[in-house]
């Protein structure tokens, strides 16, 4: 493998505190071999209320996973995000938030973020949530989406946040799989000039039949006309406006959970990955500081969204827990138009930028518009996540955004990872444009053949990891089996990521996407199993399949391919019913980007759907559909091929 490389000393800025590749060789050394040490002394750049004696105790058994860091000691996951600086910081800016329309922003200081978080969490004392207890947050991009967050981790209760961008069944399915008992959500969640209905999308939960755990919606005023709200609903501004401005911490144990995030898997339904407290706010806060290279007193914005692990792990209790000032972003990079990144990064003297290459992509497509009316001096990190970086994205984004000055950290990891693992240092990792470079501390990434033979050197296989991390999910909420199941069992004793991956012969690491039924759409998670069982729910349709395809701006886009139920007519109309079925069921992101009706699907002789054929089809390169003697009946693939969409 050739690649183009960018040493990081050739690079304008120098981030003089940065480890040398010698001293972070040294230091990872000591994370694998000496866990204990490594993770004893790093876990105590937090406070703990009871300090641990034990580190690591871990098992990657498939039938008795268990993972445990810190496992004795006690903290409040808030107080580490916001108490703890309050002597030094109560006035620096802990968040500055910027609205969907330019012009409209808010800093928000430590001190009032202390005060803000303490008077939810007393708010949400009165409507009797408990430690333990689970709460949905069904956010925009608002301050308030962290305090509601940080207010749950002060008393105990374990959120979970559903992107605001999912539908009504979707709210549903999660709080019924995590047996929720409130709801804070907002009247409207503006993007780009819309305002998209919040609180009706809860309501529209709330009313499904298998729906009854819920007692409380707890409503933020997000803009729209302040109307009577039912008996189980109150305002945020009602709620909080008798409360006090303190709240004592909870104290949880280390293991004790902090959050349920979903995420989408190769089969069933989303699954609930829990995090803990300890550990992952040890790993939050390491991997922020050392990626980064976070120095006090920078702006630090992740254009993330808070509804998935990224804006968990990096908008909120990395950068909190270091004290550092996090942008949060209401809007869409596009609006007003493309130059709005620049404009921001400028206004607030933003230092780090960390997006996904999709949003790269999206402003790339409109020429060197984001790039005008902005210096962006300020700059002097660029970082990416979500899906592979395509070389022209990466050179785009390093001309265009960062002006060759800034080093780009690609950062791969997963929700379940719960941070970065396989990532550059800045300032310390040479860089290859599309590689996510070397492990971060106390990662052991390895590669497997399909049989689980480990490989060598220069290679390509499974990507694996073979002993645990701090910041690692624990469980699937409520079904520890299939935890196990899920990413212990195609291999023995190491963690299965679901990714390919290459390793150069520098011992780079380059990932090549999925290589399970998950697709990356704009860098979110979908399983084609969950869009493909929403289908099958639309009237007309008999049978779907669904697979991804490449799709410049999005990285991979959904091709779905139907059969209908017998003596229906095949219409544009009928086609786009489905589409917007599949949109109200689960998630505009989860929109079918082509619909292809086939009167049979390709099958083995056990009838088993050959994937194989239908993804070759979609790339259009039906050419190269290989043996396909075992099918079933073999003239279902003229068909296909002959009426297909993408050409
Ligand atoms: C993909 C997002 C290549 C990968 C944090 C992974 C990446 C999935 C990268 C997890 C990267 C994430 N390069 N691929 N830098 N980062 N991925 O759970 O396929 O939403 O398995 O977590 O995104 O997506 P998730």
């Amino acid at each position: 493998m050739t690649a183009s490389l960018y040493p990081v000393a050739d690079f304008e800025y120098k981030h003089d505190n940065a480890l040398s590749m010698e001293e972070y060789k040294v230091l990872y050394q000591s994370s694998i071999n000496h866990p204990n040490e490594f993770w004893g002394e790093q876990g105590l750049r937090l406070d703990w209320m009871k300090p641990y004696t034990k580190v690591k105790n871990t098992s990657f058994k498939k039938d008795n996973v268990s993972v445990k860091w810190f496992e004795d000691g006690t903290l409040n996951v808030s107080s580490n995000c916001i108490d703890r600086h309050l002597p030094t910081r109560a006035k620096d800016t802990a968040i500055i938030w910027e609205g969907d329309s330019p012009g409209v922003d808010k800093r928000v200081s430590y001190q009032e973020l202390h005060d803000e978080v303490c008077k939810l969490a007393n708010g949400l004392k009165k409507l009797g949530v408990k430690k333990g207890d689970r709460v949905i947050i069904y956010m925009p991009m608002v301050p308030q989406a962290a305090y509601a967050m940080l207010a749950c981790a002060r008393i105990g209760a374990v959120h979970s946040v559903v992107f605001a961008g999912f539908s009504p069944n979707a709210i549903a399915d999660r709080i019924i799989d995590c047996g929720a008992s409130v709801v804070i959500t907002a009247d409207v969640n503006k993007r780009g000039g819309k305002p998209l209905p919040l609180k009706e999308n809860v309501e529209e939960a709330l009313e499904r039949e298998d729906v009854n755990c819920i007692q409380h919606t707890v409503v933020f005023n997000n803009g729209a006309p302040i109307n009577p709200l039912a008996n189980t609903q109150v305002w945020w501004h009602d709620l909080v406006s008798n409360c006090a401005m303190t709240c004592e911490p909870e104290e949880m144990n280390a293991e004790d959970p902090l959050f349920v995030l979903y995420t989408s898997g190769s089969t069933g339904k989303p699954k609930g990955l829990v995090h803990t407290s300890g550990g992952y706010l040890v790993w939050a806060s390491m991997t922020h500081e050392k990626i980064f290279n976070y120095k006090p007193g920078e702006v630090y914005w992740c254009a993330a969204d808070v509804g998935w692990i990224t804006g968990h792990t990096y908008i909120v209790y990395g950068p909190l827990a270091n004290g550092a000032t996090t942008v949060m972003f209401e809007g869409v990079p596009t609006y007003p138009d493309e130059r709005r990144i620049g404009q921001i990064i400028d206004k607030h003297q933003i230092s780090i930028l960390y997006t996904a290459p999709t949003a790269i992509r999206a402003l790339m497509c409109k020429g060197d518009l984001a790039a005008q009316d902005s210096t962006r001096d300020s700059l002097r990190l660029l970082g990416t996540v979500g899906e592979p970086i395509n070389p022209e994205a990466w050179q785009w984004y390093y001309e265009k955004v960062g002006e060759k000055k800034c080093q780009i950290v690609d950062t791969w990891w997963q929700t379940e990872t719960g941070g970065a693992m396989i990532t550059p240092l800045a300032g310390t990792t040479d860089l290859k444009p599309g590689s996510a470079t070397l492990p971060f501390f106390g990662v052991q990434p390895a590669l497997v053949d399909s049989d689980g033979n480990e490989l060598e050197g220069e290679a390509e296989g499974n990507l694996i990891i073979k002993d645990s991390w701090p910041g690692q999910a624990r469980s699937i909420h409520g079904d520890h089996e299939r935890y196990g199941q899920t990413y212990f069992s195609a291999y023995d004793n190491v963690y299965f990521t679901g990714d390919g991956c290459k390793r150069d012969a520098d011992g780079y690491y380059w990932i090549t996407g999925r290589v399970d039924d998950v697709l990356n759409v704009s860098g979110h998670r979908l399983g084609t199993a969950e869009i493909e069982s929403s289908l099958v729910a639309h009237e007309k349709v008999a049978e779907a399949a669904v697979v991804g395809y490449p799709h410049d701006i999005k990285g991979q886009g959904i091709y779905v391919y139907l059969t209908p139920i017998s003596g229906t007519e095949i219409t544009p109309e009928l086609t786009k019913s489905v589409r917007d079925w599949v949109r109200h069921d689960l998630s505009p992101i989860a929109t079918p980007d082509m619909i292809q009706w086939s009167p049979g699907l390709p099958k083995t002789r056990s009838g088993k759907i050959m994937r194989r054929i239908l993804r070759k089809v979609a790339a259009n390169e039906h050419d190269q559909l290989g043996d396909i003697s075992t099918l079933a009946d073999p003239s279902v693939v003229d068909n296909i091929i002959e009426n297909r969409l993408n050409k």
